[in-house]
């Protein structure tokens, strides 16, 4: 008796003695396939669960003092807070503006022992010990600062928010150019620049972004009071020995 007929449908006419062999080709393949997966499905049963994942708990906050304006804040702060958001969210000081967050925009400058920075960009338990001054910390007694009338009077400013940023920044820029530093377009570097340019003026204000456009004027704020023109510059100079009105 023909093994064929024992696979065979009875009832397929059109069969024929191939599809038996083939059948068993087909369930062969089959069963090698499973074989060939099961050491890999054992592996994936008998694999130990990963652990959960190590989450970092927080730092807790600690005391940190910063001198801002002249003034001593005790803060409570985590360390990875920013000296900005110590400033406004901590200090409520918000007179330093917060706008791209990232060191692009110099809306946040600040003066730290008179050097201008970005407040985004560090951290205030970096600060400790340090005179940090704002916006805030710019007028004397009541008395706007050289620049700031400078400002109003040159018109320098349209929705404010990059001014206090500007400010900061201008008034160390005439500090930094008294002590001869030289900037990328001061033609020899070796030797103080000649002269405040409106070039250097502008190179040296370009970290700070004025979304209304108001940078003539700016640099001929910053002009102004670099000359002692005005009847306001003559109030008061700019200070290097006093950094908190730097
Ligand atoms: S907010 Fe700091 S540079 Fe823009
Ligand atoms: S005055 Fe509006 S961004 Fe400078």
């Amino acid at each position: 008796m023909s093994t064929h007929n024992e696979c065979q449908d009875p009832g397929d006419p059109d069969a024929t003695p191939q599809q038996p062999a083939r059948r068993r080709f087909l369930q062969s393949a089959a069963a090698a396939a499973t074989v060939g997966a099961a050491p890999h499905l054992r592996a994936q049963t008998q694999t130990p669960a990963a652990p959960p994942a190590q989450i970092n708990p927080s730092v807790p906050p600690r005391p940190v003092t910063l001198t801002v304006n002249g003034r001593a804040y005790t803060l409570q702060l985590e360390p990875r807070v920013t000296l900005l958001d110590a400033l406004r969210e901590y200090a409520g000081l918000m007179g330093t503006k917060k706008g791209c967050d990232r060191g692009q925009c110099g809306a946040c400058t600040v003066l730290a022992d008179g050097r201008r920075i970005n407040s985004c960009l560090t951290l205030a338990v970096m600060h400790e010990g340090e005179n940090i001054t704002t916006v805030e910390g710019l007028a004397a007694n009541g008395v706007l600062s050289p620049m700031q009338r400078a400002f109003i009077e040159h018109d320098a400013f349209q929705c404010g928010y990059c001014t206090p940023g500007q400010l900061c920044s201008a008034t160390a820029l005439l500090n930094e150019f008294r002590s001869g530093t030289a900037s990328t377009v001061t033609a020899d570097v070796r030797h103080r620049p000649a002269q405040l340019s409106d070039d250097e003026i502008r190179e040296r204000m370009s970290g700070n972004i004025c979304r209304c456009g108001a940078y003539a004027n700016i640099v001929a704020a910053v002009r102004a009071v670099h000359e002692g023109r005005g009847a306001s510059s003559a109030a008061s100079g700019i200070d290097t020995a006093r950094p908190d009105n730097a």
